[in-house]
């Protein structure tokens, strides 16, 4: 869906299609370098993260492999709590792989955080982390994040992949809600 359709829904549009696409391009470029020569297994987190993973590995030019995860973290209304119920569990054994997570956002940080280090006890090679946007929140927890395609200011984002209450995932940009249709 285009921004056309939903223009009375948004306050802005922050980015488009095409600089998404710009940018996805240039974090395969920089993945595609750092594991050159190594097997790669990208780990996704549903649902949002399904966009981003769907174009980060098409424009990847290395072999890879996909999983994905589901997870949901307890906590009151839209703050996480860091307390991580797996909804959907990998069906790869991750020992001594290299791996990927593939998010879409990283908000207060705590969900990832939760999410590594449980990927990280099940014995893999590396494990590291890519968001397409990361808000400043993130910075209070301590979690590595080795790529990020846009740093974004603390507002509530929709589309490519992100949701408000499951809608406005399918669209092809990001953007941030108008008031009137969260209050
Ligand atoms: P946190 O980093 O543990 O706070 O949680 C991050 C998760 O919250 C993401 O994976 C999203 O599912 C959701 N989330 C955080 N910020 C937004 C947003 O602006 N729009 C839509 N979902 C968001
Ligand atoms: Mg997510």
């Amino acid at each position: 869906m285009d921004s056309l359709h939903v223009q009375d829904d948004l306050k802005h549009v922050l980015y488009t299609k095409e600089q998404i696409q710009d940018r996805v391009k240039g974090l395969a470029e920089e993945i595609d370098a750092d594991y050159a020569g190594r097997d790669v297994l990208l780990v996704g987190v549903l649902k949002g993260a399904v966009m981003v993973m769907a174009d980060l590995s098409r424009a990847l030019q290395s072999h890879v492999t996909m999983d994905w995860m589901a997870v949901s973290s307890y906590g009151s209304g839209t703050q996480s709590s860091g307390v991580v119920r797996i909804l959907k569990d990998l069906e790869t054994d991750l020992m001594g792989k290299h791996v990927l997570i593939v998010e879409d956002i990283i908000d207060s940080g705590l969900t990832l955080s939760w999410l590594k280090a449980n990927l990280i006890s099940r014995g893999p090679a590396s494990v590291e982390i890519c968001t397409l946007l990361r808000k400043p929140d993130a910075a209070k927890v301590e979690i590595d994040v080795k790529y990020v395609g846009f740093e974004i200011p603390s507002e509530f984002v929709v589309g490519y992949g992100l949701d408000f209450a499951e809608k406005y995932r399918n669209l092809d940009f990001i953007g941030t809600l108008a008031p009137h249709v969260y209050s």
